[in-house]
């Protein structure tokens, strides 16, 4: 079997095209949706993101300022600049790039964000409401693949799904957004004993360890979906995923490319996010 690719690409594009109108819309009517990011440090990769998100801001009519911090900037600077953007009526959305230097407490800048404004979903009331089924913003990857598996008509519900990584950013979520879907939910973690015999039983199978191709086609099932959220440079320079693409598409039923899978739809759900923010700010006008 030669697995069907999911085109993050097309789906981001189809999704943006729609979004876009709605952004119009809004602007037209006096309220272009604004998004600000923040980001302290030099992390290369961090700044290449944050200015592939500005871009895509651009070009979907919403507004972007974007704050710079050097290194070692205070926790309270940044906090300051949050509240001053919490109160910014310019401003929808304000996402902080991770990760954040090491004296930073990520728990509290997330928690400073207004919950209103957090559209990358990290604030803990957004992370509580997501554990009840009841989320405001759904972090931006994990949902941007709920998307994706509902494309590809990919059923959830009964299904076994696993996921390799457990962080705040996707992992946590992507097994809760699956659960909520009334799939049964496997999390594995780096500890995890004899990875292959868990991820040889997904259905569905997400991969967010941050391993280049750790994942091989002995470890999974026939016929499985597998969605690769990794992003990993290799010393010639090139990006792989934590899936062994070349081998595992000729086993696998569906499979994301790296890139041009998950990754496009990452940035699509900020925009999303906050032109839904937009919309809700506007109604309560
Ligand atoms: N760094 C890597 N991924 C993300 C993300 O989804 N949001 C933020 N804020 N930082 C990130």
């Amino acid at each position: 079997m030669t697995a069907k690719i999911m085109d993050g690409n097309l789906l981001a594009r189809e999704m943006r095209a729609a979004w876009k109108g709605r952004a119009q819309h809004l602007a037209e009517q006096g309220s272009q949706p604004g998004l600000a990011v923040i980001i302290a440090g030099n992390d290369p990769a961090s700044r290449i993101y944050v200015r592939n998100k500005a871009k895509a801001c651009v070009e979907t009519g919403i507004y972007s300022e974007i704050h710079e911090f050097s290194e070692n900037v205070s926790q309270d600077e940044v906090i300051r600049r949050i509240q001053e953007l919490n109160e910014n009526l310019r401003i929808n959305g304000i996402l902080v790039q991770l990760p954040l230097p090491p004296h930073f407490e990520n728990d509290k800048v997330f928690a400073s964000i207004a919950v209103e404004k957090d559209v990358d979903g990290f604030h803990p009331y957004n992370v509580g409401a997501l554990a009840t089924g009841n989320a405001i913003f759904p972090p931006c990857t994990p949902h941007g693949v709920m998307h994706m598996l509902e494309k590809y008509g990919i059923p959830v519900e009964g299904q076994h799904a696993v996921v390799v990584g457990r962080s705040n950013i996707v992992g946590k979520p992507m097994a809760l957004m699956l659960l909520q879907k009334s799939a049964t939910v496997t999390i594995c973690t780096s500890k995890t004993r004899d990875l292959a015999e868990h991820t040889r039983r997904a259905d569905i199978l997400v991969v967010a360890a941050g391993k280049p191709r750790m994942i091989s086609a002995a470890m999974i099932k026939a016929g499985a979906a597998v969605i690769d959220v990794g992003i990993n440079r290799l010393p010639d320079g090139s990006l792989t995923g934590d899936v062994d693409f070349d081998s595992v598409k000729e086993k696998a039923g569906y499979i994301t490319p790296v890139p041009g899978g998950v990754g496009p739809m990452t940035i699509t759900m900020l925009l999303c996010n906050t032109i839904e923010a937009a919309e809700r700010a506007q109604t309560q006008c």
